[in-house]
């Protein structure tokens, strides 16, 4: 088992890549911070799966942009596990709305969850992660080379997480590796606003002509969490099914 006996808060972890990413820690021995901020049922599912596969888990509520909420998140984390060896920042939101009707609220509402929520994070869990531990932030490949104008908050968001983590990398290095994954699409909830059509223009610029599964995003944040990848850091790796 690849982490045996590790501890992983995921934020975001109720539904979607978050989920998987749960899960295949889980089956690979570490005990797990299922993270949420809605969706309690869910969140609880997949603390159950957890137990079911054999591991130890347990489920927070707590809105990653608010820091006193990320504060006490941390405490409660560290009260039950003692400490936190991997920390994937996964939380995040969309807008898709024109450039002509999006509001500041929104641009503001985008930043402080995508960005200075894995910032909070860091910040708090940091004295908790022992020497060897992991941070892993989820990016998008709408950081790099898939713009699009309708989420150009959410893009200027994820191009701040590709920075973020250079940063952390240099500021934590040698004792912490922090990375980052770009997805580009995923089959996921975060889409299921967009229209069929946009799919399938979407997906014909796929060389693997389908979204990814949540799961295949998994196994990339299980490499970066695991000693597989121990020469890796201050980096963001692209999983798209070959975008153009
Ligand atoms: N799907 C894609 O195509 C794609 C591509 C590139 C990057 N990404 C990135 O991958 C990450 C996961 O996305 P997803 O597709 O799995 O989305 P999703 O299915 O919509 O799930 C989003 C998760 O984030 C949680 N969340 C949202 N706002 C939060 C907040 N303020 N505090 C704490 N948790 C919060 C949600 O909690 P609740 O369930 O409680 O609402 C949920 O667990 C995001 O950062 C996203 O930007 C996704």
């Amino acid at each position: 088992m690849k982490l045996k006996n590790k501890i992983a808060l995921i934020t975001g972890s109720s539904r979607g890549i978050g989920k998987a990413i749960a899960l295949e820690f889980a089956k690979e021995g570490a005990k797990i911070i299922v993270n949420y901020v809605n969706a309690e049922k869910e969140a609880k599912q997949v603390v159950q799966d957890i137990k079911k596969l054999g591991s130890d888990a347990i489920a927070i509520k707590c809105d990653v942009s608010d820091e006193k909420q990320v504060q006490k998140m941390i405490k409660e984390a560290v009260t039950k596990y003692g400490r936190i060896d991997v920390l994937v920042n996964n939380a995040g939101i969309v807008y898709d709305i024109p450039f002509k009707e999006k509001t500041a609220e929104q641009w503001k509402k985008t930043l402080e969850v995508n960005l200075i929520g894995p910032f909070l994070c860091v910040k708090y869990a940091l004295e908790h992660i022992p020497k060897g531990g992991r941070i892993i932030n989820i990016s998008s490949t709408n950081a790099i080379d898939s713009l699009a104008p309708d989420s150009m908050d959410y893009d200027a968001s994820k191009s701040g997480v590709v920075s973020l983590t250079k940063n952390l990398a240099t500021e934590l290095a040698p004792n912490i590796l922090v990375n980052s994954i770009a997805p580009g699409w995923v089959n996921t909830d975060i889409n299921k606003g967009l229209s069929k059509e946009f799919i399938k223009e979407e997906t014909a610029r796929i060389l693997l002509k389908r979204f990814a599964r949540p799961e295949e995003i998994a196994k990339l944040a299980l490499f970066l969490a695991s000693e597989d990848s121990s020469f890796i850091t201050g980096t963001t790796i692209k999983i798209d099914g070959g975008y153009s």
